[in-house]
Parts: C-alpha cells; structure tokens; sequence
C-alpha cells in the first residue's frame, strides 16, 4: 500500500469529516444504491487528482465500493486536508497529499498517480491529463478516458484538442447543467465569502467589492456579496457579460478604475495577470485580495513582493504586504483558491451534484470508452437530468408533467 501522506495518525478527525459530509448527500447514496450490484468499476484503476477534502473522499470510497482500485493525489497544495486523507489511506485508498506541499512535491505527487497505471482519470484543473501527454506518453494507450471537473481544466483540454494531441475521451463534467449552473453560481458564492469571512473576520455589509470576471462564478459571487450588503462592482472583458452585469443592478468599470475604489478585489477570471503592477499602485490602504479561479496566475504575486517593502503574515492564510509609502495590501491565501484553502470549499449539497456528475462521467466512460474517440465530450442529457431528479425526490420535491394534449402541441408547427 502506497501513500505519501502528513499523518496517518489523524484518521479518526477525517472519517468525523467524512461521515457529516456524506450525511448530506443523497445523490451520491443514491448512485452507489443503483449501481452497487453490477460493481462496475471492477478492474479498474481509477487516478484522481481533487481537491482532497471531506466531499471528494465520499466519491473515492464510493469509487472503491463500487469495485475500482483508487489512488488520489490533491489538485492544489492548500486545499488538502491531512485528516481526510489519513481516513483515506486508512481504507485503503493510496493518496499522494499534504497541505502546504512545495511545487516540486505536488508534481513528484502526481508522479506516483500515474505510476499507480490508471484506466480512468478524474482531474480538476488538467494538470494531471496534460503531465500523461507530456510525460509518460506511452500510459495514454491503457487510459480508458478522463472526466475534467472545472472551466480553466476544459479551457487547457479543448486546446489541446484543437492541436490534435488530445489521446483519449475526456468528459467535460463542468459543461452538465447540473454542474455549471448550480457549483459554479450557488457553490462559488457561498463558498468564497465563507473563505473570506473565515480568513478575515471582517464585515462584508458597506465594502466596495470588486468582481473580476462575470462568468457563472463571478455570477454567484456578486449575488451573494450583494445579499450581505456589500456594494458590488464588475470588471468584465466581455460586452455581454458586462451588459447583464449592469441589469443586475451592479457597477461595471474597468480593472483600472476599480483599482482605485474596491475594499475587497476578487478574480475569477481564469486568465492570467488580472491584477498587476498598475493596479497595485492605485489601491487603498488595507485591501483585501482574492482568487477563486483555479490557478494561482490571476493576482501577480511577483509584482506585488517587488513593490513591497515588507511582508508579513498576519493571520492564517492573510499575507500583508507593506508598499513603500506605508499602504497595506492583504493577499488571501497566497493567491490560491480562497474558497477551499481558507475555507471547506463548496457546500456539501452543492458537491453532492457535482461529484454525481462525476460519477456517471466516470460511469459512462468504463462503459463507453471504445465508441467515444479523442475528444472533449458532454454527458449526454439524460444522465444530466437523472442527476437533478435524484436531488430533486431526496427533497420530496416532485416534477409536473406534460399532458398527451401539451406534449403534441409542443412537436407541432401549424396553428
Ligand atoms: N470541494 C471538492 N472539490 C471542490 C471544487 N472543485 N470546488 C469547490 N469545492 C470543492
């Protein structure tokens, strides 16, 4: 059994975790009920590169009870949780994790993912599908398909597609109505001012908040961020984006204006260098900055320790940094995920659909994988709508239906 892991010793404070987590999501229990019979996964060898936290171990170890051997390794260094993974490794999981890992650990980490030999691989982000392309080319052959939880992770594959790279099927898990619209929006909004607010202790009510980028994360962001008070405004590079912006009541500006006024800057971009040197220059004392796009590019932290004079830690997961005339800007965890490594990311309700998602992804691939080819694919609407059913009965909500008068009126065109 291999791991690579901080502490096997905390594996009771995990399962706790582990337990209430799964105590809040009927859609995964309903998943390993239907299937549990036919194990499908028997055989396989399923990688998975996640964030390592409570939700995530309650899709492993189904993953694990539904027959695969599973081998994890977490998809960003702040957002591992070593209790969690100590229970994993407890039942026999092998993870490849700890918190606060240096770059060099979470590639060697990955290393050991792809060494584990996978047939499936579940990745959020992509770094893991892009290091087989370029490091280990000969494993791609045995790789039945992947499924790609995030919008920056689909972004990288459909490039690598477009260069005709791309060596097996890969179901973009973030393109599911289930996912997107509900993870991306009620997930994100939530998730991120819990980050802020456990990270910061400060008043959300009466901050200038500054939302980077209008896409279904900045979405959910602004609508929560205005629900507790603050006043939101959005930098948007899209006419579209920013337009809806506007109708829904925000301010829309430039990055370069709203330097100038925010309390609280967000990205959520997915880009790169979204707050730089310019920026920096112009903004108020005691900022805070935040990043809930998947990579750490988005905030330039080279720009802002070269315009610092100091920098110091001022909380768990705030840095402070001194600018030579004396103002002080506060950079949230490292300029990391502030969602999931200041806080527990999502809420559980929210990752029970995503990580549903993520099952039939992974489902639909051991099932499927000879007749996919090398692409980036959608699950097909149906299992996305199962999905939504499920969660829909687990809360004794029911669907109305169409009468045979409604549905034919719907498939006609004349009068
Ligand atoms: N918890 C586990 N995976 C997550 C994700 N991709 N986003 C937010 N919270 C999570």
């Amino acid at each position: 059994m291999e791991y690579n892991i901080a502490d096997p010793s905390l594996a009771n404070s995990g399962y706790r975790k582990i337990e209430w987590a799964y105590n809040y999501m009927p859609v995964l229990g309903s998943l390993k009920n239907i299937h549990g019979r036919e194990m499908p996964f028997a055989g396989e060898r399923i990688a998975a590169c996640l964030h390592l936290e409570a939700k995530t171990a309650c899709l492993l170890l189904i993953f694990k009870e539904l027959g695969a051997h599973v081998a994890a390794a977490g998809s960003n260094p702040l957002s591992t949780q070593d209790d969690v993974c100590a229970a994993l490794v407890d039942r026999d999981i092998h993870v490849f994790s700890k918190r606060g890992m240096t770059s060099a650990e979470y590639s060697e980490n990955l290393d050991h993912l792809v060494k584990f030999d996978p047939t499936i691989v579940i990745d959020d982000g992509a770094d893991l599908i892009a290091l087989i392309h370029e490091k280990y080319p000969e494993c791609i052959s045995r790789i039945k398909g992947a499924c790609e939880e995030t919008t920056s992770g689909i972004k990288r594959l459909k490039a690598m597609s477009s260069d005709g790279v791309l060596g097996f099927p890969v179901v973009a898990v973030n393109d599911a109505k289930s996912k997107y619209l509900f993870d991306n929006r009620y997930g994100t909004g939530q998730s991120v001012m819990d980050g802020i607010m456990r990270s910061t202790n400060v008043l959300m009510a009466g901050k200038n908040l500054v939302v980077i980028g209008y896409g279904w994360c900045g979405r959910g962001v602004a609508m929560r961020a205005a629900a507790m008070g603050s006043h939101v405004m959005v930098v948007e590079v899209d006419p579209h984006r920013a337009f809806e912006a506007l109708m829904d009541g925000y301010e829309v500006m430039s990055m370069s204006e709203a330097a100038g006024k925010g309390d609280i800057f967000l990205t959520l971009t997915g880009n790169t260098n979204v707050i730089r040197k310019e920026h920096f220059e112009k903004m108020r004392d005691g900022v805070l900055l935040g990043n809930a796009g998947h990579f750490d590019v988005e905030i330039n932290k080279t720009h802002l320790r070269d315009l610092a004079s100091e920098a110091l830690s001022v909380r768990d997961n705030i840095e402070c940094y001194i600018m030579e005339d004396g103002r002080k800007l506060n950079l949230l965890s490292d300029g990391r995920l502030v969602n999931l490594a200041a806080g527990d990311g999502h809420p559980i309700e929210i990752m029970d659909l995503s990580f549903g998602i993520q099952l039939l992804s992974a489902l639909y691939i051991a099932k499927n994988h000879l007749s996919l080819g090398q692409d980036v694919l959608t699950l097909p609407d149906d299992l996305d709508r199962q999905i939504m059913k499920i969660k829909l009965s687990s809360m004794g909500i029911e669907l109305d239906t169409m009468t045979p008068e409604q549905e034919e009126y719907m498939k006609a065109w004349k009068e």
